[in-house]
């Protein structure tokens, strides 16, 4: 099966952005890990990151065609503004796992509200680059317990 991993706005400056709070793995070596353990599991990853909504919304759209059966997604700053996300998801019908490196309810109030949470099939947050692993381990278990 395929699984996409998406990545929202600013996530490509991780390992320079803020390492107190996002840890120093840079995006590169993130992508690396998980393309390799879901192969080791017999799973296909591909990932994508991007700074804007439209190519992000583009990019879930694909999904309906390309096979995709789970979704990995940090939606960056746009968990707490975009409805367009929210509906895009919710318009592919694919499920996704939430995901973020910092605990967002820990932070500012502003971060606690997400667009995505409630359609989500699990929220994960606050390990750092290792909310990329836990959330990859959950999809894992949820494809093998589908047969996929
Ligand atoms: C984030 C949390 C968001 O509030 C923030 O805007 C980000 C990163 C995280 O991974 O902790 O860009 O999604």
């Amino acid at each position: 099966a395929k699984i996409l991993v998406l990545h929202g706005p600013n996530l490509n400056l991780l390992g320079v952005r803020e390492p107190e709070v996002y840890g120093r793995d840079t995006l590169g070596d993130i992508d690396a890990f998980l393309v390799q353990r879901a192969q080791a599991a017999g799973q296909e990853l591909e990932t994508f990151q991007s700074n804007a909504e439209h190519a992000l919304i583009d990019r879930i759209h694909q999904t309906r065609l390309d096979g995709t059966a789970i979704i990995l997604i940090n939606p960056g700053a746009f968990t707490h503004t975009s409805i367009a996300l929210r509906d895009a998801l919710a318009g592919v019908a694919i499920p996704f796992i939430e995901l973020h490196l910092s605990n967002v309810h820990a932070r500012e109030a502003f971060r606690r509200h997400s667009y995505l949470s409630d359609i989500a099939a699990g929220v994960i947050c606050g390990f750092g680059p290792d909310s990329y692993r836990l959330a990859l381990d959950a999809a894992l278990l949820r494809l093998d317990r589908s047969g996929a």
